[in-house]
């Protein structure tokens, strides 16, 4: 049986290479922190890979498969493709958020920044704060605007077709706008302890 064959069968793969790795360069003990840290940005990457997987491929391509009138059209992406990308996209949302937070708590809370003073951009903690609330309003982007409004374009919550014209509207400004805030977001995260790029 060839793991690579499933999807599940190359995560699992690539989760024991990384943890085989992990020992053989360092072996120095467990440590919680780096495993948050990591699963932080593995979290991260899922989520804003798919965040420009839409904006870039999906929403251009269904704009092209709607003006393509002989064309196949989109319907098959909706049925098949969206609702799977959707799921990744909005759990792993809440992976990366949650384990970012924990990580404030792990890095930041024994020099003297907890998650509030790091809200509250508190001197010294500037960078990683305005990060998080980029991050944090993403997040909160994708649960309240972005997927309720998908529901009612996908037919899994009732609509009209008013509404699900507006509603698709929304979604896409919402989806367009955490494409916005992801390049500085991401300035920041790194920023923090690597330094600005200007
Ligand atoms: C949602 C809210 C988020 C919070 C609260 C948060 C929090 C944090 C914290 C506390 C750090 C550690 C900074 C340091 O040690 O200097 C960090 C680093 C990082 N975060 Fe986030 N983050 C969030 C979202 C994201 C997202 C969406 C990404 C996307 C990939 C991301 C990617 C990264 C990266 C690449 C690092 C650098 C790790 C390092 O330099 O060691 N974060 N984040």
């Amino acid at each position: 049986m060839n793991p690579l064959k499933s999807v599940n069968g190359a995560i699992l793969t690539s989760l024991l290479l990384m943890a085989a790795l992990s020992f053989a360069l360092g072996g120095s003990g467990f440590s919680v922190q780096n495993l948050d840290r990591w699963l932080h940005i593995a979290s991260g990457v899922t989520w804003v890979g798919l965040l420009y997987y839409f904006n870039v491929i999906q929403v251009p391509g269904l704009a092209d498969a709607a003006a393509d009138k002989g064309g196949p059209g989109g319907v098959g992406i909706g049925k098949y493709i969206v609702p799977r990308a959707l799921f990744w996209f909005r759990w792993a949302a809440v992976a990366t958020a949650l384990s970012g937070i924990i990580l404030i708590e792990f890095a930041f809370r024994p020099l003297g920044g907890g998650f509030m003073q790091v809200m509250a951009l508190k001197e010294g903690f500037t960078v990683i704060g305005v990060g998080s609330w980029l991050g944090l309003i993403m997040a909160f982007n994708v649960w309240v605007l972005i997927w309720p409004n998908q529901k009612k374009v996908l037919g899994i919550t009732p609509a009209t077709d008013e509404q699900k014209a507006t509603a698709r509207n929304v979604a896409l400004l919402a989806s367009r706008t955490n494409f916005v805030l992801s390049l500085p977001m991401l300035m920041c995260m790194t920023g923090q302890s690597h330094g600005l790029p200007f």
